[in-house]
């Protein structure tokens, strides 16, 4: 990708289109063409998508704008979403495209899809970070290194802690309605190595313990998230979320968890379709609520063919298991999920792949 710097920006010249010309100055043909498909849209025909007064709009604006009514539609949000180049912020693009909202992709790496506007710029940098979330009314900050063991580990914090902190400063100075956030299931104990887990299944009142400069980063957001909603009255919607899969995964990789049951003893047996970290995004973000709330985010069942309960007795024999467990039901609670956020996971690799 080439990029050069403009102001505190960084931006991918390299797809920037060309201004020839005969456009209002400060703006390039494709804020011309987004004003045009603006008065389509607001004719009830035309088609959603974010923009207007970004210096680096690119693409085509793809997601479908879904009408509605006039009342309907003036709840419409623009939406940034950090990260939103990565796994689960594909998935969650897409599915608030789909829900009639404007987002725009904020990250370092610009979208795969081709459709998909990315606005490129480094969080780590609060100068990038107020300029790339100025016209949203919310963020969903996704974008982080996502796992320990990826870059060092006093570069993972780094990388995450600064991105956290600006998003959450940008909010503040921007005055932002909401922010929806990934924080991690890792905050829990994973991978219960030096700790065990307190009981089972593992709610959002177990003990946050982080074993990893990366959980530590989380555990460190969610103390920056209490401040800055103390501060601003900003509502903080933090997401532990559990292991992040797509389709493909489960026919590539989930056969091989099953005849080893200490394999994925690390987060008991949890995962999540990336499908539905967008469900619970999109619910985040029009839940009522005031503070600052986190939300374990898993499915609804394990990624094993065996037995929830049966693979706590042989695995965990000394960890209590509290309430009704049946069947392979999650060990990862998404009670508070379902209750406050009405979060209903879809998708669960038993419709994608035989037990065998
Ligand atoms: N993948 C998982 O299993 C998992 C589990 C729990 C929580 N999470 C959290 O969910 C979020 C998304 O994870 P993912 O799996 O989609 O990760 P991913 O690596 O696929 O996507 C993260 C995106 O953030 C971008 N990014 C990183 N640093 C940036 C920076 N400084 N400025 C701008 N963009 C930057 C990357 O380019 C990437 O596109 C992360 O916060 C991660 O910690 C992930």
């Amino acid at each position: 990708m080439t990029t050069a710097s403009l102001g505190s920006r960084a931006v991918d010249t390299a797809s920037r289109p060309v201004v020839k010309g005969g456009n209002p100055p400060g703006t390039c043909g494709r804020h011309v063409a987004y004003a045009k498909r603006l008065q389509i849209r607001k004719n009830g025909t035309g088609r959603g998508g974010y923009g207007a007064s970004g210096l680096m709009c690119r693409g085509p604006l793809r997601r479908p704008y879904h009408g509605g009514s006039p009342f309907e539609r003036s709840l419409v949000k623009r939406i940034v979403v950090t990260g939103g180049s990565g796994k689960a912020g594909r998935a969650v693009v897409a599915d608030l495209g789909e829900h009639g909202y404007e987002v725009l992709d904020v990250d370092v790496t610009a979208s795969m899809h081709p459709d998909d506007p990315t606005r490129i710029a480094d969080l780590t940098d609060l100068g990038q970070t107020i300029e790339s979330l100025r016209d949203a009314d919310a963020v969903v900050h996704l974008a982080a290194i996502p796992a320990p063991n990826i870059v060092p580990p006093g570069e993972t914090f780094r990388m995450n802690m600064m991105s956290t902190y600006n998003v959450f400063s940008a909010a503040e100075i921007l005055g932002m309605s909401r922010v929806v956030w990934a924080s991690s299931e890792t905050l829990i104990g994973i991978p219960f190595e030096r700790e065990q887990p307190r009981y089972a299944p593992i709610d959002e009142e177990h003990p946050r313990l982080p074993e990893s400069h990366y959980a530590l980063s989380k555990l460190a957001g969610e103390a920056i998230a209490e401040q800055f909603n103390r501060w601003s009255g900003i509502p903080f919607v933090a997401l532990r979320i559990s292991n992040i899969m797509e389709e493909p995964d489960y026919a590539e990789r989930f056969p091989g968890f099953w005849d080893d049951p200490t394999l994925r003893r690390w987060n008991l047996w949890g995962y999540v379709d990336a499908r539905d970290v967008a469900q619970a995004v999109r619910r985040s973000l029009t839940v009522d609520i005031t503070g600052t709330e986190a939300f374990l985010v898993a499915a609804s069942d394990n990624c094993m063919t065996r037995e929830s309960l049966d693979l706590m007795a042989e695995v965990y024999p000394d960890v209590p298991v509290l309430g009704d467990i049946s069947g392979h039901e999650t060990l990862l609670s998404i009670d508070k999920a379902r209750e406050v956020l009405g979060y209903d996971p879809q998708h669960s690799w038993r419709a994608y792949v035989s037990p065998g």
